[in-house]
């Protein structure tokens, strides 16, 4: 038995020199159901009692010796494969674009990545909101508790469970209040929901940006040098903007802000409706009661607000006059910002 065996080592020894990648038909000649080894194995039962132990032991080595070796093999085989794949032509440069159809950002993602920039160099964090929310943090938090009127005009998506497609970015303030405290200054843009008859100026899914700012003596020239400062950088021109008053439940005193017409710089053209400024941003002071709710002391600190609109910021931007393009998916529309 021993001599089989030394001679069938040999045997093995050359094959798996010279298998290479074809190893598995090696494994199988002798490790297979008709394989040299279970043939050995086989033959035992013919074996007289004394040296049919000894004979057994002998297989048994010489059959782990046979699969370490095949593993051992396979093993230097894999790595070889893959230091080829690695360092030959196989190799790909992901980071090399197409010839054609290049994918680009979608307007309304161009615009908020453009506003966020300008924010971040003016020290504020950007941070994310989510979609569906509870009715606390979308209505109760900031201010409108239910049976208030203001819930009439953010008709919203209803869950099952009690929450809602969030209505409007404010939703957020609550929970960054939060978890940052005073003072800071953060921007949370986000998608918000609403129960809308769509039309060319309607949706019913659009983009909102919400910042806000609070510390000590934080007031409304705070808030207009902000905003006049991300509005010119975004649209690329030296614009004003004024206040008009105005009411949301959330903010003491709210206003409505505009800004001078980016298409006639003021002097009044259709865009405008010859008035020469666009209404762009509602924004104010915070609700002395939104800060409570948010755990701020009100005696040391104070904060504005704003929720821009971010659908009707890129819509300006682009000169879009169809808001449903932009959720149409339609592909020659929404690539025409890769060249600007
Ligand atoms: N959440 C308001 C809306 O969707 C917009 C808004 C107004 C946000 C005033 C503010 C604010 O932060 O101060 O109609």
């Amino acid at each position: 038995m021993k001599e089989i065996i030394d001679n069938l080592k040999i045997e093995f020894d050359n094959l798996l020199q010279n298998a290479g990648e074809n190893y598995e038909e090696l494994k199988v000649s002798f490790l297979g159901k008709k394989g040299k080894v279970t043939e050995l194995m086989q033959n035992l039962r013919d074996i007289p009692g004394e040296q049919r132990r000894d004979a057994g032991i002998a297989i048994n080595n010489f059959k782990q010796y046979v699969e370490a070796k095949l593993e051992e093999h396979a093993k230097k085989i894999e790595a070889q494969k893959l230091e080829r794949e690695i360092n030959s032509a196989e190799r790909i440069d992901i980071t090399v674009p197409t010839a054609e159809k290049v994918g680009s950002l979608h307007p309304i993602t161009v615009v908020q990545k453009e506003v966020e920039e300008v924010f971040k160099s003016m020290g504020f964090m950007v941070e994310d909101g989510n979609e569906v929310e509870t009715e606390f943090n979308n209505f109760d938090a900031v201010n409108v508790p239910r049976n208030h009127p203001a819930r009439d005009m953010q008709d919203t998506f209803w869950l099952d469970n009690g929450e809602v497609l969030k209505t409007q970015t404010s939703a957020g303030q609550n929970r960054i209040l939060r978890k940052y405290g005073a003072p800071c200054r953060v921007i949370f843009p986000g998608r918000c929901f609403r129960n809308e008859s769509v039309d060319a100026s309607h949706e019913n899914t659009f983009f909102q940006l919400e910042g806000m700012m609070v510390g000590k003596d934080i007031n409304v020239a705070n808030l207009i040098y902000f905003m006049k400062t991300m509005l010119s950088k975004v649209l690329k021109r030296d614009l004003d903007v004024r206040l008009r008053p105005g009411f949301f439940p959330f903010t003491e005193p709210s206003f409505e802000l505009d800004v001078t017409c980016p298409f006639c710089g003021g002097k009044g053209c259709q865009t405008c409706k010859q008035g020469g400024w666009i209404e762009l941003c509602p924004c104010g002071m915070i609700h002395p009661e939104v800060l409570r709710m948010g755990g701020v002391d009100t005696t040391k600190y104070q904060g504005f607000a704003f929720g821009l609109g971010l659908t009707r910021l890129a819509m300006m931007k682009y000169n879009i006059k169809e808001i449903r393009l932009l959720n149409s998916g339609n592909l020659p529309f929404l690539s025409q910002t890769k060249t600007r």
